[in-house]
């Protein structure tokens, strides 16, 4: 027998354990290893019934993910085949599901008679979130055990549900009174099924998976989804094959889900978003931290500011079950931080996110003080206060005096400069970026900005914090605007140039938004504020003063106090939510070509997204080129998760690699002849693009 499976008998019930660590991913090796199990119970006449089970308590997370893309993931025997002959074994074979049943593995679980539950165990089908549908059965069977709605419902939101849930839905036969007696009670429930005969597969609870729905159910559930899925090829797959589910036998709908699958699993779409799955896990690892250096313990916290951000970076903390000490300057300030905090808490109470209960426990997990000296036993102390050097530095020379040796001082600063910072202590080895993303308590990403001086326990316990506390956590090194922001600059030049040039921010807006973008550029500007935008251009002078119409019309809007969509106009104008394109802005556009002498002229739509997109990459390979970004696949996480980059598209890095490095390069070099003196100023490729190119390569990477 394979070292992939654990296997034995046991007075007529054969045990089969899954034994491929981490996570029993279904790999051709698993895979082939669960059949010849099987065979083998399946042929034994004194085996009555069957377990499968993770011989180490954990189910299985499905597919191989690393497989797709390979022959790998189709070769014999396939898991639609080897899931199809094990619904076909004529003896009751039992699922015990220990902590999770997802995409394939909860697919393995329905080819089964009859599945177990722990409490905790979370089954669910989320191929979604990789661009695929559920490939080996999942479309067909959990309709037809659950009703084609409910099941469509569970595919499309690539949900896990937890094992009451499921076992209320149908999916789950019965729940263990423990975790640590799944196995026992699944044998004593394959007892009891040897001893009334049970049939192998029990009769379907909804043979009919349509029976219920109202007539043209999948139309208009096409039509009413439809501009939600805007250009995701996934949701529109896993629609048609429930539909199949509905119409066809099993065997021609299994036939029917097969083909879908491939198609999806062969498309660009997928391929993008398996890359931010391995990026995710990847972004984790630092090179030249061993994953066993010990860490700092982390018990207690303590907030420097309790604005907009440090109110929500203290729920963070809260949520997770960690105590936080708030600080302000006055009173009347941590009160307003401490009334704002109850509110959000109590808008997800009334979401029905949250019990009241729930928010006591969480809000007295929060203190506040106006006293440092309440600091002295925090373990990591994160700044937020006002985005100014002489401010920060004073907050953490104080830092410096009262909090305990070995405490991490981290600043959520945006844009200064982070060494700058840990100079001002005795102790820089014990500093650290840590810049949140607003609304900090719902974004999920965390840049974590290493100093220079930066100790490696302390990058690697706040990575492990980061993770604690939800956040998708990824290192920069320290520039002006780390990551994210850095690669804003050049994209938000870019798109008010084009308004100079002809554009309008309407057009703009559009060509992005129609890529996938959550929001335009402009839309974006208009929410986070052009006066604040403006404050950080005025930090970073030195580095654009040479043009005089960077970012131009950001600047004159700030001067009119439009300052986006908190004053009612910016670049758009609101009416409510309301958005619409605003001829003063184009006048003004007009106005300042003139002055700037720019010709203006009908701008398409190919040109907005070269020139935008481009420069945002090429700002993105330089950064690596500098150590900035460990990896090209950090920068797509930067970009998804802070900035709206649609993942189906796999972050701007990912993008230009489908895109072709050859491309990208060909069409910097094209405007940067056609473009003049402006062309030559910023149209400058990245070295690192250049040498990739010369060199044939086609993914990003330092080289
Ligand atoms: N295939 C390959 N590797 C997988 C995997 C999978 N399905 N699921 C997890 N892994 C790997 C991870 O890459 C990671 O590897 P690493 O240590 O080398 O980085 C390791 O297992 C542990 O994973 P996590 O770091 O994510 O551990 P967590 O404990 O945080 O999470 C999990 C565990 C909830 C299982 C999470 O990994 C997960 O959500 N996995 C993906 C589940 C999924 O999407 N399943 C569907 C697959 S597609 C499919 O089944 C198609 C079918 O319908 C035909
Ligand atoms: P804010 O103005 O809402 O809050 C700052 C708070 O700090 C105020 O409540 C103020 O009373 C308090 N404060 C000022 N000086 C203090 C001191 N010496 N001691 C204690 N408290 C003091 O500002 P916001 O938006 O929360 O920003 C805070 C920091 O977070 C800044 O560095 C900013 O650049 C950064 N940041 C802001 C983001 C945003 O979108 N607002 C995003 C990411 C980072």
């Amino acid at each position: 027998m394979s070292e992939l499976i654990q296997y034995r008998l046991e007075d007529g019930v054969a045990f089969v354990g899954l034994c491929r660590a981490p996570v029993n991913a279904l790999s051709q090796r698993l895979r082939a290893a669960i059949l010849s199990a099987c065979e083998r119970a399946a042929a034994d006449a004194e085996v009555k019934a069957i377990i499968l089970h993770g011989a180490d308590g954990l189910f299985c997370a499905g597919a191989d993910i690393a497989e797709f893309g390979t022959d790998a993931a189709f070769a014999e025997p396939s898991l639609p085949d080897t899931l199809m002959r094990i619904s076909e074994i004529d003896k009751p074979v039992i699922a015990a599901i220990g902590k999770l049943a997802l995409g394939g593995g909860l697919e393995l679980a329905l080819a089964c008679g009859y599945r177990v539950g722990e409490p905790g165990t979370r089954v669910g089908l989320p191929e979604i979130n990789l661009g695929l549908l559920p490939g080996a059965g999942g479309t067909q069977r959990l309709p037809r055990l659950i009703g084609a709605e409910s099941a469509l419902n569970l595919i499309l939101s690539g949900e896990q549900i937890d094992a009451e849930r499921a076992r209320l839905l149908g999916i789950l036969d019965r729940l263990a009174s423990e975790a640590k007696h799944l196995l026992d009670e699944a044998e004593t429930y394959a007892r009891e099924l040897i001893a009334m005969s049970a049939p192998a597969l029990p009769p379907e609870h909804c043979p009919r998976p349509a029976e219920d729905l109202p007539d043209g159910f999948f139309a208009s559930f096409r039509e009413r989804q439809e501009s939600l899925w805007k250009n995701r090829l996934a949701p529109r797959l896993v629609l048609a094959a429930v539909e199949a589910a509905c119409l066809l036998p099993l065997r021609e709908g299994l036939a029917r889900e097969l083909s879908l699958f491939k198609q999806a699993e062969a498309s660009s779409q997928s391929q993008a978003l398996r890359h931010v799955f391995f990026a995710e896990r990847e972004a984790g690892r630092i090179p030249n931290i061993a994953p066993d250096l010990p860490l700092r313990s982390i018990r207690k916290v303590a907030v420097i500011g309790a604005g907009t951000m440090g109110g929500g970076i203290a729920m963070n903390f809260v949520n997770a079950g960690i105590p936080v000490m708030l600080l302000e300057q006055q009173g009347a300030a941590l009160d307003r931080g401490l009334t704002m905090i109850r509110k959000n808490y109590e808008i997800s109470v009334k979401r029905g996110k949250l019990s009241a209960d729930q928010v006591e426990a969480r809000m007295e997990l929060l203190h506040g003080t106006l006293d440092y000296a309440e600091l002295a036993d925090a373990d990591l102390v994160i700044e937020a206060v006002f985005e100014k050097m002489e401010i920060k530095q004073q907050v953490f020379r104080t830092l410096d005096r009262v909090c305990k040796p070995g405490a991490i001082l981290a600043t959520n600063t945006s844009s200064l400069d982070v060494d700058a910072i840990a100079m001002s202590v005795s102790r820089p080895q014990d500093v650290i970026g840590l810049h949140f993303f607003s609304p900090a308590n719902v974004m999920r990403l965390l840049e974590v900005v290493r100093g220079k001086a930066t100790a490696p326990d302390v990058l690697a316990t706040t990575m492990a914090i980061a993770k604690r506390i939800g956040k998708l956590a990824v290192v920069s090194g320290v520039c002006f605007g780390f990551i994210g922001n850095r690669m804003l600059e050049p994209y938000s030049r870019e798109a008010q140039r084009l308004l100079l040039e002809g554009a309008t921010p309407a057009q703009v807006d559009k060509v992005l938004t129609e890529l996938g973008l959550n929001m335009g550029i402009f839309s974006m500007q208009d929410l986070a504020g052009v006066d604040v935008l403006y404050l950080i251009r005025q930090a970073n002078q030195a580095a654009t003063a040479h043009d005089e119409s960077y970012c131009r019309i950001g600047d004159e809007l700030t001067v009119l106090k439009r300052h986006g969509q908190k004053s009612g106009r910016g670049f758009y104008r609101y009416e409510g939510r309301e958005r619409q394109e605003d001829p003063e802005v184009v006048a003004l556009a007009e106005r300042l070509s003139q002055e700037l002498n720019i010709s203006r002229r009908a701008v398409c739509d190919e040109e907005i997204h070269d020139r935008c997109l481009f420069m945002l990459i090429n700002e993105g390979i330089q950064l690596l080129d500098e150590g900035i970004a460990l990896r090209a696949s950090d920068i797509d996480l930067v970009w998804i998760n802070g900035y709206g980059f649609p993942a189906h598209l796999g972050g701007p890095m990912h993008y230009a690699e489908q895109l072709g490095l050859e491309r990208v390069l060909a069409s910097i070099q094209r405007y940067r002849s056609e473009l003049g003196a402006y062309g030559e100023m910023w149209f400058q490729p990245a070295p690192l693009l250049k040498r990739l190119v010369a060199a044939g390569k086609t993914r990003i990477e330092r080289f």
